[in-house]
């Protein structure tokens, strides 16, 4: 598996705290079956001063201490950066960081509130070339308010990375909801860990493989962690590679109502449809 979103770089934001904390994550992911991990710290103005030049420093540094310890452990560039301004300029600057210097890039909005204009920032991306990878929007507070916004920006380009705790519950029952929903809508692309430490959020992508095979099926597991993940190493056009499967009745799945903020309490309720379109799925494939 590949694993494109882990906080694993040591002491420069709020994952791996020093070195030891590194490689015991590095240990952890290779123990999941992961075999290539993106380093991806912060980039958040005001917060977590990262750039460019000093992640591939510390991650080339982190590559040396694995190679020592004799963990094999592939690591490439990358960076959970967060919508700011002037996105594009940066990442041609080198300021920012795409995954393994590919079109593709996590992008993290804020938590709380969605930005005016997102949809403006994420088409200026695509038109600029670049394959914008929405990081854990099942997380986002404000998406169940903004989900037909979330299948637009889906149609228009931009991709999706669902955290794989999220299928554990672990992030609470509006995140379970959402990342079930979203699967079931085929809205999502690549499960990452967005590991930040061994022990509280550790790498846990064979866990979320598991959860997410029982939903969808292990071909379309496949693609979230491993078959999307390698074309994105390699830069390939996501033209080039598997679509996430649509549910066969998505249409009537997906008609947003009113209460949609009450959508965890209707979980029950919409768990008799998607066991049905999950075997219509399958039936179909
Ligand atoms: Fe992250």
């Amino acid at each position: 598996m590949i694993d494109l979103h882990c906080h694993i770089l040591p002491g420069i934001d709020d994952g791996a705290a020093d070195m030891a904390v590194s490689v015991a994550m590095a240990r952890a992911e290779v123990n999941q079956g992961v075999s290539v991990v993106a380093c991806t710290p912060h980039i958040l103005p005001g917060l977590y001063h990262n750039s460019g030049p000093a992640i591939r420093q510390a991650i080339a540094q982190l590559q040396g201490v694995l190679q020592q310890e004799g963990i094999p452990l592939r690591l490439v560039t990358g960076a959970d950066v967060h919508v700011t301004p002037d996105f594009v300029g940066g990442l041609r600057s080198g300021r920012l960081l795409s995954i393994a210097d590919s079109r593709y890039v996590l992008v993290e909005p804020p938590h709380h509130t969605a930005p005016p204009q997102l949809e403006d920032f994420f088409f200026n991306l695509v038109v600029a070339g670049y394959v914008p990878i929405l990081t854990h929007p099942e997380r986002l507070s404000w998406v169940p308010s903004h989900y037909e916004m979330i299948k637009r920006l889906v149609q228009g380009g931009v991709w999706m990375q669902l955290t794989a705790a999220s299928f554990a519950g672990a992030f609470g029952r509006n995140a379970l909801y959402w990342a079930e929903r979203m699967l079931d809508d085929g809205c999502v692309h690549v499960l990452a860990s967005d590991a930040h430490d061994a022990e509280r959020r550790p790498p846990d992508l064979a866990a979320g493989r598991e959860m997410v095979a029982k939903r969808v099926g292990a071909e379309e597991a496949q693609c979230l962690v491993l078959t999307r993940p390698m074309g994105i190493l390699k830069d390939q056009a996501p033209s080039s590679l598997p679509g996430p499967l649509a549910v066969a009745d998505a249409s009537s799945m997906s008609t947003l109502s009113t209460d949609d903020a009450l959508a965890p309490q209707r979980g029950d309720a919409r768990g008799g449809l998607r066991g049905v379109s999950g075997r219509l799925r399958r039936l179909f494939r």
